[in-house]
C-alpha cells in the first residue's frame, strides 16, 4: 500500500464506480473510437481515482485537487497508470476549464464527473493544519496553504456579528451568539484564541452544561463553520455544480459525495431543478425546451451501510446523489449562482403548445419526468 492508500479510505467506492459505469462503459463501449474521460474533483489520495482506473481499462482521469500535498501524494500512488492519470492543482469550480481542455468529444464536455466532498484523512491527521479539534494545533485550516486568510486570521480579525453569522450560517451552531462573544471578548483582553485546543476551550466554555452532554464533541460545528469560511466551501460548490452538469456529455454523469447538510442542499437542488420541467402542469405535453435535461439516478440520497460506518467512521454522514444529463449543455445550460433561479434555460420564451416538438416516445419521458416535480 503507498502512503496515499494508508491515510485515506474511499466512502461507497463501489457504489461510486457503479454509478460512474454507464457513463463510461455504456452498452457497445468496445465500439467506441474515444476514450472515455472521468475528471474527479476532489482527488484527495486518488482512492477513489484508483478504483476508477482499475475498474475501467481505458478511461483516463483528470485529478482536480487545490491541495498540493493531496496532488503529491496520489500522484505517486497513480504513477502507475501512466498517461491515463493526469493531476490539477486548483480548485473544483475550475472543472469547466478543465473539461474543455480534456475533452475527448471536441466540445468541452466528458464522460462523468465525480465530486468526493469536505476534507481527506490527510487533512484531518496532520496536526499541523488545524482542521481537528481533537489535535492541538495552529489555527490554519486552509486546504491550501499557500493563500488565502486562516481561521486564526478570522478570528483575530472579524467582528462579533460575523463571527456568530460564520458559527451560525455553516456551523448551524445555536450557541454561535455565546461563542463569538467569549472569542471577542478574549480578543479585548489580550488573550485572544490561539490555537485549536483554545478554541476548544472557548467552545467548552460558552455552551450550557446541558447542551454539552448530547449530540457528540460540542467543537464539532465551530470547526466546520470555520473550515468552510476560511476554503469559501460553499461558494465554490455552488459555482461548481452547474459547470460539472454542464461539463458531461448527454448520457454522462455527476455522482456527487457529501458530509453535511449545506453541501448536500446545494447538490440536490441543482439536480433536482434540472430533473424537473418548467412547463405549465396543464399542457398536454412538455416542449422540448422545457423538458428536464437531468435524470435523477439515486433515488433521494443513499448512505452508507452499517457494515462501511463500522469499519470506517468517515461514511457515517454521506449522503451520495447522482444524475445523468439527458439534454446537451448547449441546449439547456444548468443555470450559474447570480443568474436566477430559472437561469438560461427558463429564460427562453416558451413555444406555444402547437409548435410542439420531438417525438411520441420523448413526450411520455417527458411526462413521466413531469411526475418527479415534487422530489
Ligand atoms: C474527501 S477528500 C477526497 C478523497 C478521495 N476521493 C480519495 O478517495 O482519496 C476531499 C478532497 O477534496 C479537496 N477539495 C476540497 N475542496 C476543494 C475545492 N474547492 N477544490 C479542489 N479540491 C478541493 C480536498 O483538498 C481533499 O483532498
Amino acid at each position: 500500500m503507498t502512503d496515499a492508500a494508508q491515510r485515506h479510505v474511499p466512502v461507497l467506492l463501489e457504489r461510486c464506480l457503479d454509478l460512474l459505469a454507464p457513463a463510461i462503459q455504456p452498452a457497445g463501449a468496445s465500439e467506441r473510437s474515444v476514450t472515455p474521460v472521468l475528471i474527479d474533483c476532489t482527488l484527495g489520495m486518488g482512492g477513489h481515482t484508483e478504483g476508477a482506473l482499475t475498474r475501467f481499462e481505458n478511461l483516463t482521469v483528470i485529478g482536480i485537487d487545490r491541495d498540493p500535498e493531496a496532488i503529491a501524494l496520489a500522484s505517486e500512488r497513480l504513477a502507475r497508470f501512466g498517461d491515463r492519470f493526469r493531476a490539477v492543482r486548483t480548485t473544483y469550480d475550475h472543472v469547466d476549464d478543465v473539461a474543455r481542455e480534456a475533452s475527448p468529444y471536441g466540445d468541452g464536455t466528458v464522460d462523468a464527473v465525480l465530486m468526493d466532498l469536505g476534507v481527506s484523512s490527510l487533512q484531518l491527521d496532520d496536526a499541523d493544519r488545524g482542521f481537528s479539534y481533537a489535535r492541538t494545533a495552529p489555527l490554519d485550516m486552509r486546504m491550501d496553504q499557500s493563500q488565502g486568510r486562516t481561521a486564526q486570521e478570522i478570528l483575530d480579525t472579524a467582528d462579533e456579528r460575523e463571527i456568530g453569522r460564520i458559527l451560525r450560517v455553516y456551523g448551524e451552531e445555536r450557541f454561535a451568539p455565546r461563542i463569538a462573544r467569549t472569542i471577542v471578548r478574549r480578543r479585548e483582553d489580550g488573550d485572544p484564541v490561539a490555537t485549536t485546543q483554545g478554541l476548544v476551550d472557548v467552545v467548552r466554555a460558552s455552551v450550557p452544561a446541558a447542551a454539552r452532554r448530547t449530540g457528540g464533541n460540542p467543537s464539532k460545528r465551530t470547526f466546520q463553520a470555520l473550515r468552510i469560511a476560511v476554503n469559501a466551501e460553499l461558494e465554490v460548490l455552488e459555482a461548481a455544480v452547474p459547470r460539472a452538469l454542464n461539463s458531461v456529455r448527454v448520457g454522462g454523469r455527476l455522482v456527487v459525495e457529501s458530509y453535511q447538510s449545506l453541501e448536500d442542499r446545494i447538490v440536490k437542488q441543482a439536480m433536482v431543478a434540472g430533473a424537473t420541467t418548467n412547463a405549465p402542469a396543464d399542457l398536454p405535453f412538455v416542449p422540448e425546451d422545457a423538458a428536464p435535461y437531468l435524470e435523477l439516478v439515486t433515488h433521494g440520497a443513499e448512505r452508507a451501510d452499517e457494515e462501511e460506518q463500522a469499519r470506517n467512521p468517515r461514511s457515517a454522514p454521506v449522503r451520495l446523489r447522482a444524475a445523468t444529463r439527458l439534454r446537451p449543455a448547449s441546449d439547456a445550460p444548468a443555470p450559474e449562482p447570480g443568474t436566477g433561479t430559472g437561469g438560461a434555460r427558463r429564460d427562453r420564451p416558451r413555444p406555444a403548445p402547437s409548435r410542439r416538438s420531438g417525438t411520441r416516445s420523448d413526450t411520455r419521458d417527458h411526462a413521466r419526468a413531469r411526475g418527479r416535480r415534487s422530489r
